[in-house]
């Protein structure tokens, strides 16, 4: 099939995510300025550049409460994420950590996943995924800031890598 996304595609689902397979998903933990651990999957995520190695995650849309989503919000406020492995044991708790909660709710404790403290950032990490990339803040990007439901890319450099093989 071919069409132009301007002209719809007469689906019930747009097939645009699924000419991206596999979907890799971050699972990135950020914590607000008044300390509130979030966690949340992005499947509009991945590592984006070299030297220093990058990530990025797009928080699309908005929170239930109608304002930007808490992924995006405490980035901006601290500076710092981590991207979790999301692995296939782990993928009910991840899909739980999606849900539209109110922003006191800290998602990790909300699904039962013990968290551990990061080594060289504020948001802790989920203690059973086997790789978390500890991240600073670097940028964001809408490519339409009239939009909506913008599209923000917030990259971050990752200064180390942890887990089974990777620790440096
Ligand atoms: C597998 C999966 C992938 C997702 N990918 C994205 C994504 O790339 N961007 C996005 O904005 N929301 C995505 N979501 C929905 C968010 O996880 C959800 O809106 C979450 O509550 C984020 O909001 P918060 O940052 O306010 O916690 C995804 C959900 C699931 C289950």
């Amino acid at each position: 099939m071919f069409f132009e996304p301007k002209n719809g595609h007469g689906l019930p689902h747009s097939p645009l995510k699924s000419c991206i397979v596999p979907r890799p998903i971050g699972w990135i933990s950020t914590i607000s300025g008044d300390g509130v651990v979030n966690l949340a999957p992005f499947s509009f995520f991945n590592g984006c550049g070299e030297e220093p190695f990058q990530v990025m995650y797009a928080p699309t849309g908005r929170h239930a409460d109608g304002g930007r989503k808490d992924s995006l919000v405490n980035v901006e406020a601290t500076g710092e994420f981590v991207a979790n492995m999301a692995t296939w044991e782990l993928r009910e708790a991840m899909n739980e950590t999606a849900r539209h909660v109110s922003r006191d709710i800290n998602e990790m404790e909300m699904v039962g996943l013990e968290m551990e403290p990061s080594v060289l950032v504020a948001p802790p990490r989920v203690k059973a995924s086997p790789i978390h990339l500890e991240c600073s803040y670097i940028n964001r990007d809408s490519p339409d800031s009239s939009s909506q439901s913008p599209i923000i890319v917030a990259q971050g450099s990752s200064d180390r890598e942890s887990g089974p093989g990777l620790s440096r």
